[in-house]
């Protein structure tokens, strides 16, 4: 699907889901959203964990929500925190995106979005490991 990308209600979405993060331990609650290439609306938010290290990103909950939705790649993403304003994904959730979204994926920046191409550069993925396993 060639549409233009939305960006407010993407944005809109990820403050949404920003209430329903789960971060007592940072206190710094984040929501992501994602437009599918079928064209649907996903969000995901950080959900952290008494044992620190196991929490998880907001991307990365909105790539596992996207997956067990049956499908598997996204198109756009917006990712905000608690006072709506835009965040750039940490280097881990830019690998994450990568596999489901691929280097023409497009993430919300102050200054108008980027590809994650831009963000993640000569990034390690697929196609590398495609070239030796079978
Ligand atoms: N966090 C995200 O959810 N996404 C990011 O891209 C950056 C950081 C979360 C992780 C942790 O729960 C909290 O923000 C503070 O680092």
């Amino acid at each position: 699907m060639n549409t233009e990308i939305d960006w407010n209600v993407l944005r809109h979405k990820a403050n949404e889901m920003v209430l329903r993060a789960y971060a007592p331990y940072s206190r710094y609650p984040v929501g992501a959203a994602g437009i599918t290439s079928e064209g649907e609306i996903l969000g995901g938010c950080n959900v952290e964990n008494v044992s620190y290290g196991l929490g998880i990103c907001a991307e990365v909950s909105l790539i596992a929500h996207l997956v067990s939705q049956g499908q598997r790649s996204v198109r756009a993403v917006s990712v905000a925190d608690a006072n709506g304003k835009v965040l750039m994904p940490c280097g881990r959730c830019r690998q994450v995106l990568l596999e489901h979204g691929g280097r023409e994926l497009l993430v919300d920046h102050p200054a108008g979005p980027r590809r994650l191409a831009d963000l993640l550069p000569d990034a390690f993925g697929p196609d590398d490991i495609a070239e030796v396993v079978p």
